[in-house]
């Protein structure tokens, strides 16, 4: 609001002043005024993120080939999150909002991967204005605020899909929401034309857990056992992990209407990382990393010459994968935190008090 008038006040004297010269001050400050009046929007949305396009994007650019580059040992992942989202954007005019809900083990890259789907939906990511993160136990810790919560979730959910009816909404942690507020979300996420005269339709919602995390990776395990490629799970393998966990473990989704009525649109699986996608991820960390700091080295060094290389070998990025902790203690094949530690592992390694 603010930034659209300040702007508009700051064109009109330009217009003013050259009117004069053609001679045509009333007339034609009454037409640029009204060519103003209908280009300020478009004007304003040049300078400013609006919901259209470009900052608003329609097919999803490079969505699976980001997914597939940077998103590690998540093959069901990549490939149903592709899928769902390619669906949802095709339809004109789409039954529901898409819900996704995220399951697995911290660090198994369930925010990174909202991360790429914000920013395949909007030029500005997850800086964008029309994308919403909510953390249980930072926007909603207290159980006996549930009802304020309610209330809050539901004017905020209408407001901004009023202004933007492609918003994302990304509720982390889900599993410690206050009990009976994921009822609030409800309402948006059913098969409604619209509620209050606004439409829902459009908008995607992101639910993150660990929830049913244990048993997705007890599936894991049992497929590694069998000494079957992990590529070769399916959707099918984990749909049993993901029934028993996400309904029946003790947290937000447990006995919500949310469920019962089939509101979630897919239920996804994020495997346990083992140790060979932690090294993954550690190389392409470092990679980012040194590149950084080699450009600023080579910024400081001006046109003095060249910049001495940092250089890793193979045997750091072992070192560093083994500090990590493992589990389950037979076997220890699956990384306890994921990707998650990664970043500190190599500000240590950096710092060279290695
Ligand atoms: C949009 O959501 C944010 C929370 O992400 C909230 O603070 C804001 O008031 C909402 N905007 C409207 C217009 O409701
Ligand atoms: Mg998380």
């Amino acid at each position: 609001m603010y930034s659209s008038s300040f702007l508009f006040l700051c064109l009109v004297p330009g217009y003013l002043l050259l009117d004069p010269l053609t001679g045509g001050l009333g007339v034609g400050a009454a037409l640029f005024g009204s060519v103003l009046w209908s280009s300020k929007e478009r004007v304003v949305c040049m300078f400013s993120e609006c919901c259209r396009e470009p900052y608003i994007r329609a097919n999803l650019p490079g969505l699976k080939d980001n997914l597939r580059e940077n998103v590690f040992g998540q093959h069901i992942v990549i490939d149903i999150v592709t899928r769902s989202l390619q669906a949802h954007m095709k339809k004109k005019e789409p039954k529901k909002a898409l819900t996704l809900s995220f399951h697995g083990w911290t660090g198994s890259g369930k925010n990174f991967v909202s991360s790429f789907i914000a920013e395949s939906l909007f030029k500005e990511g997850m800086k964008s204005k029309f994308v919403h993160h909510f953390f249980s136990s930072i926007h909603f810790p207290k159980e006996e605020d549930s009802g304020t919560y309610k209330t809050s979730i539901q004017q905020w959910i209408r407001g901004n899909v009023t202004q933007c009816d492609r918003s994302l909404f990304i509720f982390d942690e889900i599993d410690k929401l206050p009990h009976g507020v994921i009822d609030a979300i409800k309402p948006f996420i059913d098969y409604h034309e619209n509620v209050d005269s606004v439409d829902y339709r459009r908008a995607v919602f992101i639910f993150i857990s660990n929830t049913g995390g244990k048993d997705i990776a007890k599936t894991t395990l049992k497929h590694w056992m069998s000494g079957k490629p992990r590529e070769e799970l399916t959707y099918l393998h984990m749909e049993e992990a993901l029934n028993s966990g996400a309904f029946h473990e003790l947290g937000g989704l447990q006995n919500a209407e949310l469920i019962e009525k089939s509101l979630v649109d897919v239920f996804i699986p994020f495997l346990p990382l083992e140790k060979v996608h932690v090294k993954m991820c550690i190389r392409r960390e470092l990679e980012k990393r040194l590149k950084v700091e080699e450009e600023a080295a080579a910024l400081a060094a001006g046109s003095e010459g060249s910049v001495p290389l940092r250089t890793f070998t193979e045997a750091d990025i072992d070192s560093m994968a083994n500090k990590m902790n493992y589990s389950p203690k037979e076997s220890l094949i699956f990384s306890t935190s994921g990707c998650k530690k990664v970043e500190q592992l190599i500000d240590h390694f950096l710092e060279e008090d290695w």
